[in-house]
């Protein structure tokens, strides 16, 4: 189908479900888009719920997963209106500083925790939130959520933001409950991902990362979970002049960038693991990628993450969770697809394999912007993946 059709019809689709109807009646304007250029530089408005300026963003491949999205700002003395919702989020602050209250329907408490710049925290399912700038310039932040889920289920606004049910099985008012948590011992396998269970990470631009060569030559990853969620997140840097693996999965993560310029090449995963040697060239689309961006992968398409800036890449994903998938299942032990390889029955592409043109692009996208390539040439010799991962 091609890309302008599939814009066409996705939108209407998405006006008629009831989150869309829900955006178009709390009046706050929408971003609709394949992607966000950069977030920092989004309109926004007020929105009396909040009691803050914001802007929706649906962009359209999440639609599929059903997951919701706004950016907003508080200003200097500023603060939210209390809020408490039927669905998850995930919050990261772009700019700035404050506190946040949270607390559980029938608390005398209130519980508070300081944040800044890069600093992420998920307010528990359900429980009173309200935010407090305590700085001298603006806040902004972004809020990625499970709404669209919740409005599908419900369909009810007045349940959705006013049920009394406190899960404390989630969150019982805890001392230190928003602290950063120890990041969990590596197993020392190849495709390790222990999950860090923490309610709090203070600097996402700066916060301390695992190896995870499996995935991104010399590259470090760290997966985290917050406040009990089903949704889940990871935190992804890779060095100056290399690139990701490409792998894919069901739809609905956020990427958004938080260091360097690149770019991101998605293609649908019928068109296969070599798109331009088996003449699918047309099926590859090219989307820029940088400090901001905000973009998601489409259901079972191929992305792959390209650093062509001066600096380490880093970048922010969140996924829906329960969200599943044929490209999910892997391993009997449960490892999902996107950790095994390709020749291995999984989603993961190894550089070995990719199509040859993959590599010339990032090394002529390197040339333009006088960066030097870093991908040892070793990386693309045949059984190299099944001699270092196994
Ligand atoms: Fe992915």
């Amino acid at each position: 189908m091609l890309k302008e059709e599939y814009a066409t019809k996705v939108s209407a689709y998405f006006a008629g479900t009831p989150y869309g109807q829900w955006l178009k009646d709390e009046g706050v304007p929408v971003f609709e888009d394949w992607a966000v250029p950069d977030v920092w530089k989004l309109e926004t408005a007020p929105w009396p719920r909040l009691g803050v300026r914001a802007r929706f963003i649906t962009i359209y491949p999440q639609m599929e997963g059903q997951r919701g999205m706004y950016v907003a700002d508080i200003e200097p003395g500023g603060q939210t209106e209390p809020i408490r919702h039927m669905y998850e989020q995930m919050i990261l602050i772009l700019e700035g500083h404050g506190t946040t209250e949270v607390w559980q329907e029938g608390d005398s408490r209130k519980h508070v925790f300081e944040w800044g710049r890069g600093s992420i925290f998920s307010p528990p399912l359900n429980a009173f939130y309200r935010m407090y700038n305590l700085g001298s310039d603006a806040v902004k932040f972004v809020a990625y959520n499970r709404a669209p889920t919740a409005f599908t289920e419900y369909r009810n606004v007045d349940f959705i933001f006013n049920c009394p049910f406190a899960f404390r099985d989630r969150f019982n008012g805890e001392d230190n409950y928003f602290q950063v948590a120890t990041r969990p011992e590596l197993t020392g396998r190849a495709n390790d991902r222990n999950i860090w269970e923490t309610n709090f990470v203070a600097d996402a631009f700066t916060t301390d990362l695992d190896s995870a060569e499996y995935k991104v030559s010399a590259g470090h990853i760290t997966p985290f979970r917050m406040a009990r969620n089903s949704m889940d997140a990871h935190i992804s840097q890779w060095p100056v002049g290399r690139y990701h693996k490409a792998h894919y999965h069901g739809a609905g993560a956020m990427l958004l960038g938080l260091r360097s310029t690149g770019f991101i090449l998605i293609w649908p995963s019928r068109a296969g693991n070599q798109p331009y040697s088996n003449g699918h060239a047309d099926d590859v689309i090219e989307v820029p990628w940088g400090r901001g961006s905000i973009y998601s992968p489409p259901n079972e398409w191929f992305h792959q993450h390209f650093n062509t800036g001066n600096e380490p890449a880093r970048h922010l994903a969140i996924r829906g969770g329960n969200l599943f998938t044929l490209s999910m299942l892997g391993g009997a032990d449960g490892t999902h697809a996107n950790m095994i390889s390709t020749a291995e029955g999984g989603t993961l592409l190894e550089y070995e394999d990719e199509d040859p043109l993959v590599r010339r692009r990032f090394r002529s996208a390197l040339t333009a912007n006088g960066v030097d390539n870093k991908m040892p040439d070793e990386l693309y010799e045949e059984g190299y993946a099944q001699a270092h991962f196994g």
